[in-house]
């Protein structure tokens, strides 16, 4: 019981140290990531597809840190929306690409003009962002970082999962995955090509709760070196 109360007084605690942030870094940039949008608003059918809303601006350094990434690694944020974490990544990692792609053709007018109003922050070299459906999206066999803010579920995750696992086969490299929100992280592990390797932890007390506020890093690899389902 204690512990449960200790945890329920963190909850306002990290939803201020959110919004002190959303205020910080919005300014820093000079731009506005932080509304969310349900995508009926956008036109968009709902069905295994999720709302816009922003990944925090502390979440992807915790996860991935600067160190970790390097001038031949090429991003992919699958459900970029206002391209928060596409402009996060591309001021950061000194990379060779960081690509959104992204369903709504409003939100990836914002995602670009966010990026352009910060031209001269970014280190990586190239930045760019695909209307797309993302079923439809052709994965690059360069890419090395997939980062999903639980953007879609089901048949939708399924089938990208498998286009990723594909090009891993295709041209063997590594694949690290970024997933904040791993609401589909059974039909990751059950490829049986993917691992759990880092993992920031989300608040009890209910697991949805502590789910939602997750977020975890895997590795994907090639088969013939690849891992078994992890535990
Ligand atoms: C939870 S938001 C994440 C936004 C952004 N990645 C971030 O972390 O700040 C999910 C985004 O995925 C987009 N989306 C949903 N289904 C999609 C699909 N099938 N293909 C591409 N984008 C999709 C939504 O429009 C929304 O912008």
């Amino acid at each position: 019981m204690a512990i449960h109360i200790a945890t329920l007084a963190k909850a306002p605690y990290l939803w201020i140290r959110r919004a002190v942030a959303d205020t910080l870094f919005e300014r820093r940039y000079d731009v506005r990531t932080s509304p969310v949008i349900e995508l009926d608003e956008l036109g968009i059918p709902a069905h295994e597809r999720i709302r816009y809303q922003a990944t925090g601006w502390l979440n992807l350094p915790r996860i991935l840190p600067a160190r970790e990434v390097g001038p031949h690694d090429v991003f992919v944020d699958f459900g970029s929306g206002m391209g928060r974490v596409v402009l996060q990544a591309a001021t950061r990692y000194p990379c060779k690409k960081v690509i959104g792609v992204e369903l709504s053709g409003r939100l990836v007018g914002i995602a670009r003009a966010n990026v352009a109003r910060n031209a001269h922050r970014l280190r990586c070299a190239e930045v760019s962002f695909v209307e797309s459906d993302a079923l439809d999206y052709e994965i690059p066999d360069d890419m090395t970082i997939a980062f999903f803010h639980n953007p879609f579920t089901g048949s939708i995750f399924a089938r990208v999962l498998q286009r990723i696992v594909e090009s891993v086969d295709r041209a063997p490299r590594t694949v690290r995955v970024v997933y904040v929100n791993p609401v589909e992280e059974r039909a990751l592990l059950e490829t049986g090509r993917a691992r759990v390797v880092r993992r920031l932890r989300g608040m009890r007390p209910t697991a949805e709760w502590s789910r939602s506020n997750s977020t975890r890093m895997y590795e994907i690899t090639p088969r013939a070196i690849g891992h078994g389902v992890a535990g």
